[in-house]
């Protein structure tokens, strides 16, 4: 199989917009600032998990699913992203989240999820390999029952869904002009399907350019491990011919703040940045850290000032409606 022939459906608007930034650049010292909006891919609002759904809902459809389950954090895109393509693809959703509903406010994602009639879950205690555990056992009693369920592991990160990352590498490739190949890419890292397929995308489109990572939720190391298991698997899938190993991945953890689901001060002036420079909407839970890792790397001098640097927006925005109070002290108005 190449990547051209593995069954894929269409749920994402593509190509998603590389638009400028350079109000951001110049307030950054950087000579070129890219920002791929795969905020924009369209389905339910946007985000990355619909390039990794068009391979990962195309086979629910081969193995004729009616039901899909997967798992995520509290206010997890990726559990609202699946949601909707299930009922895209005519099927119904059980989701399976870490937390416990804040029942006065169904609040960004969790709203949404309510749209679609998703089975919602909650489990306080569990942490991802327990919600796998919650996911397989009532998968287990759904085939019983005569249904036909399908599994979607944390973040879609499978070898089969990080397959749209390396089609993202190659898209960029595409848009990208001879001058700005060398480019260094940043992109948010959670459960780190995102960063595998773009890894082995970018060394088979895209080699002169660099990929970092900002972790939101664990340490490097496990990231970086984790990583190179899922390229190594898709690049099996198209038959690329590519292994990985942890040291191919650059990583930082040190932009999470306390931890996974907690904005942090350095993420939420990102935010503020990004949107009072450029209008750009990023989220407190995956891009307003991934972005401060980027500020914070341009201002301490670590990157080449002429090199152009691609931030990829994976989207995340309606999380940050979950957040607002965070940011009750930037507010300005008057009452005339
Ligand atoms: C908005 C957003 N950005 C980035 C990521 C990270 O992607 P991955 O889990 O593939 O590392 C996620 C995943 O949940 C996400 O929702």
């Amino acid at each position: 199989m190449t990547l051209d022939t593995i069954p894929r459906i269409a749920l994402a608007a593509l190509p998603t917009p590389l638009d400028e930034a350079p109000r951001l650049a110049a307030e950054l010292g950087l000579s070129r600032l890219l920002v791929k909006r795969d905020d924009l891919t369209g389905l339910a609002l946007g985000g990355n998990k619909a390039r990794k759904l068009e391979y990962l809902m195309a086979e629910a459809i081969g193995q004729d699913a009616d039901v899909v389950l997967t798992v995520g954090g509290p206010q997890s895109n990726h559990a609202r992203m699946t949601a909707a393509a299930a009922r895209k693809c005519g099927m119904e959703a059980i989701i399976f989240l870490g937390g416990l509903p804040e029942v006065r406010r169904m609040s960004g994602n969790l709203l949404l999820d309510t749209l679609f009639d998703a089975d919602v879950r909650y489990s306080a205690t569990a942490r991802v390999p327990q919600l796998h555990k919650l996911m397989e056992s009532e998968a287990d009693l759904l085939r019983a029952e005569g249904r036909r369920p399908y599994c979607i592991p944390v973040g879609g990160s499978t070898p089969l869904g990080a397959l749209g990352y390396v089609a993202a590498a190659r898209e960029l490739a595409a848009q990208l002009g001879t001058a700005d190949r060398d480019c260094v890419i940043f992109v948010a890292v959670g459960s780190a399907g995102t960063i595998a397929g773009l890894q082995l995308g970018v060394k088979l489109f895209l080699p002169q350019a660099h990929v970092i990572g900002i972790s939101v939720s664990r340490k490097a190391k496990p990231l970086k491990k984790e990583a190179a298991r899922v390229a190594s698997g898709s690049s099996e899938l198209i038959s690329a011919g590519v292994s990985f190993s942890p040291e191919d991945f650059a990583i930082l953890d040190e932009h999470m703040g306390e931890r996974y689901g907690i904005p942090c001060r350095e993420g939420n002036d990102a935010i503020l940045l990004a949107a009072r420079t450029e209008g750009l909407v990023l989220d407190p839970v995956y891009t307003g850290k991934a972005m401060s890792g980027l500020i914070s790397m341009a201002r301490s001098g670590a990157l080449d000032r002429n090199r152009t640097v691609v931030f990829f927006h994976t989207g995340g925005d309606p999380a940050l409606f979950a957040f607002e109070d965070e940011f009750a002290g930037a507010a300005r108005f008057r009452i005339v």
